[in-house]
């Protein structure tokens, strides 16, 4: 197995090192900037003999080194400042993305990509454009980091552990995503049973703002960690074929009433991509809420030169 992973940034870099130490396969990384890739790659290939394990793992600033890899996972671009919407990269990352997406095109031909790059729905779309791949082989991480912030309220609110939470979040990765409370239990029983909705409401709420909660403290970059192990979820998810279901933004041909469009669904994750999409049932307020973010998204793609 080979995974190729694009952008040896916060993201990148820390998805190699998540990578190496589950031993799926070699791993390569690319990145613009001479000697970064190379220099980190060199730091996690040591880490292996203190940790105790055998990835090789080449860093690269040439994109032949990723030929015939199986997975592709695009980290490339510009992350927010403080203040910042994802929105607001649109420009400099599709500019990224179009690079990008035209070596994996040459270069891995049959590889499975995972976008990461933000605005994360468009993104994914001018990659799937680019590549001119099969849809199925080409979706974006957005939904298992928003539902791990999610879950990760509710753990903290119910003094419970985080394992035995299943959230749920789906729609656009922006300030429309659309956390789904009905579709969200802990321990079988539904969230709606367990809080009162003040409470709930409050925790939808630093859900949507999650990503801008940690900008704001940083200072500088976004988050990491949580992507990082979100990508990695669904590396294993595919090379496994575990098939598990996960929240991942999906291109849509009429599922939830939208076509043509990239936006975070449950889909099953198998050794294929994409093999499904489930349709949750919504309310008539949420089915309101999911129109206004798809609406924006095809804004964004209509304003778009791919
Ligand atoms: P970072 O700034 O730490 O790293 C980005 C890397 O991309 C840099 O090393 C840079 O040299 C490289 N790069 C720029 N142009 C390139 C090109 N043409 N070819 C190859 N490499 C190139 O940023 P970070 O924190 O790693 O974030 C990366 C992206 O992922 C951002 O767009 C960020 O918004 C997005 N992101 C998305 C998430 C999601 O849920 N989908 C979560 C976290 C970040």
């Amino acid at each position: 197995v080979k995974i190729s992973v694009i952008g040896a940034g916060n993201v990148g870099a820390t998805t190699v090192q998540r990578l190496a130490e589950m031993e799926f396969g070699n791993i390569v990384l690319v990145d613009i900037v001479e000697g970064l890739p190379q220099g980190k790659a060199l730091d996690l290939m040591q880490a292996g003999a203190i940790i105790g394990y055998d990835t090789k793992i080449k860093g690269s600033n040439d994109y032949a080194d990723i030929a015939d890899s199986d997975i592709t996972i695009i980290t490339a671009g510009a992350a927010r400042k403080p203040g910042m919407s994802r929105a607001d990269l649109i420009n400099i990352n599709t500019k990224i993305m179009k690079d990008v997406c035209e070596n994996i095109k040459q270069y891995a031909p049959e590889s499975i990509v995972i976008a990461v790059t933000n605005p994360l729905d468009v993104m994914t779309y001018v990659a799937l454009e680019v590549t001119g791949f099969e849809p199925n082989h080409v979706f974006g991480m957005s939904g298992i980091l928003d539902t791990g912030r999610f879950a990760s309220f509710i753990a903290d609110e119910l003094a419970c552990s985080k394992r035995d939470v299943e959230a749920m979040v789906i729609g656009g990765h922006g300030d429309q995503m659309l956390p789904l409370p009905q579709h969200s239990s802990v321990f079988g029983t539904p969230l709606p049973e367990l809080l009162g909705e003040d409470v709930i409401a409050g925790l939808v709420e630093r859900t949507i703002h999650g990503g801008a909660e940690i900008v704001a403290l940083l200072k500088q970059g976004s988050a990491f960690y949580a992507p990082s192990a979100a990508i990695v979820q669904m590396v294993e998810s595919i090379l496994r074929d575990e098939k598990r279901v996960l929240p991942v933004s999906a291109y849509l041909e009429g599922e939830y009433g939208q076509k043509g469009i990239y936006f975070g669904v449950p889909a099953k994750i198998g050794c294929d991509g994409i093999e499904g999409i489930i349709e949750l049932e919504l309310n008539e307020e949420q089915k309101q809420v999911l129109e206004e973010s798809s609406a924006s998204i095809k804004e964004s793609i209509d304003y778009l030169d791919v």
